[in-house]
């Protein structure tokens, strides 16, 4: 059997972990193109042997099974929409944009068009298939809470007053839904946006964003009450060795995602 072919779009932290995993992988392993503008700094990372993809026409003639996007909210308005059109499964990463209610409903409405497909990974984030199952419940109550230190909150700390080097007690920066969490902080809150898309929905999601001076890393409390039972979880994502600004674990989920979406075998 060929390698099967996978286009990556962007190659900033989260696919420079990635590509080597999936190049690592044999039997058939995976032959990857990289969508990056031809002004993009990112391409001199790019590995030898990966093709460098200019535009979707390009990408189009690379002839992948399968689109990852690790690019960011641009990327999703812009070259996503693409994608699903030429009736491709795509891997979102930045599923924070998905709070977009206009651009989620085109972007359905094209993949439904055109044969395409809208896949969303955990990333970040665990128990998402819990919260999937119990979507319907008549009693659901569904919370989220991020901790992160002081280090991810610098520019809004100081925002309002605080000094993130001398910070002693946790600062709440949010309370809200999951769609105003998303739309107020879209580069953090994707996995509150995945929660929702998982679950009940972008209004019934409850998010508090915390800064913590005793957090140890990126943390994530979800927690689950409704007639079928409760859910706590707490996960503490490490960051990556190869980049400390991104969690490892995002890099593996997409991996695990691929890996799922060619397997005979799938865990629902
Ligand atoms: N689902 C999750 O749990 C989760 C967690 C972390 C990050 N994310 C998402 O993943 C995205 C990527 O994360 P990262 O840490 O790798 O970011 P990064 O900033 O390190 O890299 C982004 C890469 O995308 C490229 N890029 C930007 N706009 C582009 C465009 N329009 N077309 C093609 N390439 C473009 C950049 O040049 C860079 O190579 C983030 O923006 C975030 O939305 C999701």
């Amino acid at each position: 059997m060929s390698r099967r072919r996978i286009a990556l779009i962007g190659f900033g932290s989260i696919a420079g972990d990635l590509a080597p995993a999936l190049l690592a992988r044999t039997a058939p392993g995976y032959e990857l193109g990289v969508l990056l503008p031809p002004e993009s700094e990112s391409r001199v990372r790019v590995p030898e042997g990966c093709a460098l993809l200019a535009d979707c026409e390009e990408l189009r003639a690379f002839g992948p099974e399968i689109v990852v996007e690790a690019a960011g909210h641009e990327a999703v308005r812009k070259s996503v929409p693409q994608c699903l059109a030429l009736g491709l499964p795509v891997l979102i990463s930045s599923i924070g944009a998905l709070h977009d209610e206009a651009l989620f409903a085109g972007l359905v409405k094209t993949a439904k068009a055109s044969g395409g497909r809208i896949l969303l990974p955990s990333g970040a984030l665990g128990g998402v298939d819990y919260v999937r199952a119990v979507r319907d419940a008549t009693s659901l109550a569904l919370r989220y809470e991020s901790h992160k230190p002081p280090a991810a909150w610098r520019e809004e700390l100081v925002k309002r007053g605080h000094d993130p080097a001398t910070l002693a007690e946790p600062v709440t920066l949010f309370r809200g839904n999951a769609r105003e969490a998303a739309a107020t902080y879209p580069l953090n809150l994707n996995v509150a946006a995945a929660l929702a898309l998982a679950g009940p929905g972008f209004e019934k999601v409850e998010v508090a964003v915390i800064c913590d001076p005793a957090a140890r890393g990126n943390s994530h409390a979800i927690t689950v009450d409704c007639e079928y039972g409760t859910m706590r979880t707490e996960i503490t994502n490490a960051p990556s060795p190869s980049n400390p600004k991104t969690s490892w674990i995002v890099s593996r989920s997409l991996l695990a995602a691929i890996e799922q979406y060619f397997s005979p075998v799938m865990m629902l």
